[in-house]
């Protein structure tokens, strides 16, 4: 019941006060009054959005609320009387909902500041619905439609991976650290005139993390992604390229505040050589302009590039990233780590220190590989967990794969 008085109060008193943001109302009930065009004033609360929570019959029966049957509305008649019903039952859930601590803030019975609630709840672009508004409404523009086919966007909502997820070295968790320091402190670091933040370039082989880590960020942060690929995006035709970098770059602006992840970064920089010679050098231009002309201080846009081969990128582009991070092969330790995450959910105990000790040289990619494999082979043969002797079965097998990737 008090759940559903709160959606009821939460609508009311948003409504009332024009100074309320849609961030105000917490993730879980701005779910209820998502629309077409996002989420409006007024609100209105419908039979069908109470019996999520509880039994809406019982709600009709209190004094201060009235039911309309012809439009399944229902509305708060008293404020007043609503308001002391709820200090009464639901003091706690005002501690967790900022509109509702807006106006009880001046109730010295309650003793709650608006502030400190408001800090406490998650903003409205980690929502998966308002990503998605963002997106219909940049569709209707053709141009951006045609991008945003090219581009994923997540909600931080949608990502399954998180830093739990993913072994790193210390170094590599420090700048994710800064980084996410440098975003609460946007504001300071524009006044003292700090503003070139933001821009990572991610280097390592493939399979050490860097992808998953981009999605970790967009999680913890709770910022949308922004995924694009430059071989996506590469066009043969003159100039394409170049109009193609603009628009991701615009899309992200518009998405902001959100993380621009641009993988296989080097591909612009690799076709150098090729034939056509001026549109390529146009389109690396364009990119550096664009990476000039956007930055997280200023426009709420965390710029990761990632790369395989750091060698064939031209030292203007290196030169444009505050922050270098490398994603090596993995060390004994973040081995370590990684089976232990992988195996910990297996019903069985392993050698970890031999593990480690052979696979020297691998990445995490290859040791979730060797993880799954062992797991395939184990279930084939009617058993349910993986012993070591297939997990050093599929180490030996690995070493032949990377031996022969390596010998081409
Ligand atoms: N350090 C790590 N900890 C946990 N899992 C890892 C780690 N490194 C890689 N993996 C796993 O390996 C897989 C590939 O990782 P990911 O896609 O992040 O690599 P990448 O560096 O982006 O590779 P590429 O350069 O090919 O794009 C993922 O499923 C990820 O879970
Ligand atoms: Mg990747």
């Amino acid at each position: 019941m008090i759940k559903l008085i709160e959606v009821l109060l939460t609508a009311e008193i948003y409504n009332r006060f024009e100074e309320l943001k849609e961030d105000d109302i917490p993730k879980e009930l701005r779910k209820l009054f998502y629309q077409n065009g996002g989420i409006r004033r007024p609100l209105v609360v419908k039979y069908d959005m109470l019996k999520k929570f509880g039994n809406a019959e019982e709600v009709k029966k209190l004094p201060f609320v009235d039911f309309n049957n012809f439009n399944k509305q229902f509305k708060i008649t008293s404020l007043d009387l609503a308001a002391k019903w709820f200090v009464k039952n639901g003091i706690d859930l005002i501690k967790k909902n900022p509109v509702l601590a807006y106006y009880f803030q001046n109730f010295d019975s309650v003793g709650v500041s608006y502030e400190d609630v408001k800090r406490e709840v998650e903003p409205v672009y980690s929502d998966r619905e308002w990503v998605k508004l963002k997106i219909e409404e940049l569709s209707k523009d053709e141009s951006y439609a045609e991008m945003l086919s090219l581009v994923r966007v997540f909600s931080p909502e949608e990502i399954n991976v998180d830093f739990s997820d993913v072994a790193l070295e210390d170094e590599q968790l420090l700048e994710v650290r800064k980084i996410e320091i440098a975003i609460k402190e946007r504001e300071y670091l524009r006044r003292i005139g700090l503003t070139d933040i933001g821009k990572l370039l991610f280097v390592g082989p493939p399979g050490t993390g860097k992808t998953t880590t981009a999605r970790a960020l967009s999680k913890k942060l709770m910022l949308p992604l922004v995924e694009v690929r430059l071989s996506m995006i590469t066009s043969q035709y003159l100039g394409e390229t170049s109009k193609n970098i603009e628009k991701v770059f615009e899309i992200a602006k518009k998405l902001s505040p959100c993380i621009l992840f641009i993988d296989e970064f080097d591909y612009v920089a690799k076709t150098r050589t090729s034939d056509e010679h001026a549109a390529v050098k146009r389109a690396v231009n364009t990119l550096l302009k664009s990476i000039d002309e956007i930055n997280l201080v200023e426009h709420g846009v965390l710029l990761i590039a990632a790369t395989n081969h750091p060698s064939l990128l031209d030292a203007a582009v290196w030169r444009r990233f505050d922050k270098i991070v490398e994603f090596p092969e993995p060390s004994e330790r973040v081995r370590r780590r990684i089976f232990e995450m992988m195996l910990s959910k297996l019903d069985n105990s392993y050698d970890i220190d031999r593990l480690v000790e052979e696979t020297e040289g691998f990445t995490g990619a290859e040791i979730k590989l060797i993880v799954r494999e062992a797991v395939l082979t184990a279930l084939i043969e009617g058993r349910r967990v993986p012993t070591m002797d297939d997990l050093m079965k599929a180490i030996e097998e690995m070493k032949s794969r990377i031996k022969l990737k390596k010998s081409y």
